[in-house]
């Protein structure tokens, strides 16, 4: 017979790309009783979230809840619903995540043009409307913060001009969601899914998606069958809608903590949540520039909540980000493709987003770089971070 001890994991300071921080009461609000699927209370608890979910996305849209399973599921979903065999559909492909899009797309039978820019930098309003010269898809698709490099898309002048060929817009706001402006309504977006790990400051398990009514009604007049019975929008919809018909068991205590952390969202208020976001990207970037490193994404549009920064010559990044780790408690990410080896990315997401962790990250680092034979000036540096 095995013996094995309870689960005891180290506490860490999370600034990779994602899961961010939970606060405390998001993580006790997942401890409280597990209620039946569908006890009234529970389904009332629901109706909250709901209500919680279309402030955040500053949206009036009727299907907005969350999907039972993480970001990647809101990605299927929103696909699977709206593209059927044979559809046209352009998709913006600036990283991994517009890459993963593409391919889900035509897992649905889609046929994809990809419009793609160098990783790092965005998608443009001019590449958008150059692709939709004599084409008439059903969708466009584009992520809106690229975890995988660190650039912000700006989508409203995208999304005008989808609009205007006939096509729905599809967004990816995995990352953007409670760190940076969303609008969906304000935007004229379609469809939209999240994730909770990143801004939300929750763990993962969920993806918060909302679609319009033009969508909703694009998924009910389908000719075909949603190929995914669990993502399907026309079955969800009586589930997560006035008559709670049985589709699937929520994950109950998930749930609890999406309540939890969507309220610590709405009494900080959107836009000094946003703010705070801004002006602890602003301290680590003045902290960074001071110890001579540089970031990788596109000028004037890096993102407030993922930073890109380059591996300086003769670093060796691995090194750096494992002594981070185990000598610190401090996680970063690794660049992914084309950027593996050349950059670390550094997230400032939800709760992780402090001037304490900014100094705590940039004196910890700092130390690390001279070690490695780095030049840098930490004192400089932290000055920035007063
Ligand atoms: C922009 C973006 N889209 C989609 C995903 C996929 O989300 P998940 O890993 O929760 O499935 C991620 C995850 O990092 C992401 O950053």
């Amino acid at each position: 017979m095995i013996s094995i001890n309870p689960f005891n994991p180290p506490s860490r300071l999370l600034m990779g790309p994602g899961p961010s921080d939970v606060p405390p009461s998001v993580l006790l609000s997942m401890a409280r009783p597990v209620l039946g699927h569908l006890d009234p209370v529970f389904v009332g608890m629901m109706e909250e979230l709901k209500g919680m979910l279309r402030e955040v996305y500053q949206t009036a849209n009727d299907m907005t809840f969350p999907v039972s399973g993480t970001g990647s599921a809101g990605m299927e979903f929103c696909l699977v619903n709206l593209i059927e065999p044979g559809d046209e559909v352009i998709i913006g492909v600036n990283g991994v995540f517009g890459t993963r899009m593409a391919d889900v797309a035509s897992r649905c039978g889609a046929k994809v043009i990809k419009v793609e820019s160098p990783w790092g930098t965005i998608i443009t309003p001019e590449q958008i409307a150059q692709a939709l010269v004599g084409r008439n898809p059903k969708l466009v698709a584009v992520v809106h913060a690229e975890t995988s490099t660190g650039a912000l898309t700006p989508v409203e002048e995208i999304s005008r001009l989808s609009r205007e060929a006939g096509a729905l817009f599809v967004l990816d706001a995995v990352t953007s969601l409670a760190g940076c402006p969303v609008r969906i309504d304000a935007w004229g977006v379609d469809a939209v899914y999240s994730g909770t790990q990143k801004c939300l400051s929750c763990p993962p398990g969920l993806s918060p998606v909302s679609m319009s009514a033009r969508a909703v009604e694009t998924a009910a007049r389908r000719k075909s069958k949603v190929q995914s019975w669990y993502l399907d929008v026309n079955l969800l919809a009586a589930y997560w809608g006035q008559d709670r018909v049985y589709h699937h068991t929520a994950p109950i205590s998930m749930n609890y903590a999406l309540h939890e952390a969507l309220r610590l969202v709405l009494a900080e208020g959107l836009e000094s949540r946003w703010r705070r976001h801004e002006q602890n990207h602003g301290m680590l970037k003045r902290a960074l520039e001071a110890m001579g490193l540089s970031f990788a994404a596109q000028p004037g549009h890096q993102l407030w909540q993922l930073n890109a920064i380059s591996v300086p010559e003769g670093i060796e990044e691995s090194v750096v980000r494992r002594r981070l780790l185990l000598e610190d408690g401090i996680e970063i990410g690794a660049g992914l493709g084309p950027l593996k080896g050349k950059i670390w990315r550094v997230g400032l997401m939800g709760a992780t987003s402090t001037g304490a962790n900014v100094r705590r990250f940039v004196a910890a680092f700092g130390r690390i770089l001279k070690d490695c034979g780095n030049r840098c000036d930490v004192a400089a540096a932290l000055k920035e971070c007063a």
